[in-house]
């Protein structure tokens, strides 16, 4: 087995088709923000404390009222059986199996049902939804969420108008291959929205009230950046927001995530959960992402090589490569608890 997620991906890599591989490793126009997300945290630095000796370190967390064994979650990535012929069914047994928090993507190439059935009892999922331009779909779409047993809606907010990813135009990769499907819009939307992922272009907080108005579910928008936006989100009654540039794959030279979260967080002031996502590659990057004010991070990517390498058990690996380095840096730092993990244990690197 792979060492590191970098490891991870490099095995994926030779094993996915050229095209697939792209579409997943690949962000917007220049991949600006892509690198960034990653060489963000490498420009920060840890600061640890010594002789606060904890033996052993707890991990667990509780977000919205359910707990956790890891601060890292589950992204919604669509189409995973790009990665593995059973995709996100392998997913969730492998987040059951590590007690993390899975995020189905509404673009998933399994029926939400079948993904509940396989993670089981234990796993609690989230489902993540992009408002179509129907508000029945929409609709339609969260109650199959409830029904299925979801326990929160994840509404991305950054996909009003779709990222120009060059290299699936250069790939022409621009539709799911024969029998994959958005298994979720089936029955739902046309056959137009079974093949392919829609959003709609008018999205406003008008839509957020409407869907907290037509669920009892948690709300979280996952996409924001600025902290005025999070403020608003606050004052919208969410349930908590990812910091998120949807891994570089949208808006090109947008901030990398782990710049844009301290202002945030300074902003929601522990009112709400604020989560991070993009480019969280190594424990110590978790570490980095709770001290600058976040409560949990998600990964997308790495789950994905995770499946193509060795499918359940490959993403059963990368989690549990991500809470044993999270668990010795926060050890390093001298902390006990996530709790610990405070700002002064971050500095930006000297120039
Ligand atoms: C995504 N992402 C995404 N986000 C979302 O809200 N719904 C979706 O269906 C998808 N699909 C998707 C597919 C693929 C192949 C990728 C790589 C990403 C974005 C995802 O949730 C997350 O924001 C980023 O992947 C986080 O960055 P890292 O961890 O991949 O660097």
């Amino acid at each position: 087995m792979p060492l590191s997620i970098r490891e991870f991906e490099a095995l994926a890599r030779d094993r996915l088709p050229a095209d697939v591989y792209d579409f997943v490793a690949g962000g917007a126009e220049d991949e600006v923000t892509l690198r960034a997300n990653e060489s963000a945290f490498g420009r920060l630095r840890l600061l640890p404390r010594v002789l606060r000796g904890p033996a052993t370190r707890e991990l667990g967390v509780s977000l919205l009222g359910m707990d956790a064994t890891m601060p890292v979650l589950i992204a919604p990535t669509a189409f995973h059986r790009l990665a593995h012929p059973e995709g996100e069914k392998l997913t969730a047994r492998a987040a059951a199996a590590a007690g993390a928090i899975m995020i189905v993507s509404m673009g998933s190439t399994v029926a939400i049902e079948d993904i509940a059935d396989a993670g089981g009892q234990s796993l609690a999922l989230w489902f993540q939804l992009y408002v179509q331009p129907d508000w029945a779909v929409t609709e339609a779409l969260v109650r199959r969420a409830e029904r299925a047993g979801c326990r929160a809606l994840v509404v991305t907010v950054d996909l009003t108008v779709f990222g120009r990813r060059e290299r699936d135009h250069r790939n022409g990769f621009h539709d799911l291959p024969e029998g994959l499907h958005c298994e979720n819009l089936r029955g739902i939307a046309g056959e137009r929205g079974v093949r392919q992922i829609e959003s709609t272009p008018e999205l406003s907080w008008e839509h957020i009230d409407r869907l907290r108005a037509t669920t009892a579910l948690p709300i979280v928008l996952k996409g924001l950046m600025h902290p005025l936006d999070a403020v608003m989100a606050v004052g919208h009654g969410v349930s908590g927001v990812i910091v998120s540039n949807h891994g570089g794959r949208q808006l090109d030279t947008a901030m990398a995530t782990i710049d844009a979260l301290p202002d945030v967080a300074e902003a929601v002031n522990g009112r709400i959960p604020v989560l991070l996502d993009g480019g969280v590659r190594r424990g110590t990057d978790v570490v980095k992402a709770l001290a600058l004010g976040a409560s949990a991070v998600a990964v997308g990517r790495p789950v994905i090589w995770g499946l193509a390498v060795a499918g359940a058990a490959g993403v059963t690996q990368v989690l549990e490569l991500l809470r044993d380095e999270t668990d010795r840096a926060l050890g390093l730092c001298g902390c006990a608890c996530l709790h610990e993990v405070t700002r002064d244990l971050v500095q930006a690197a000297p120039c």
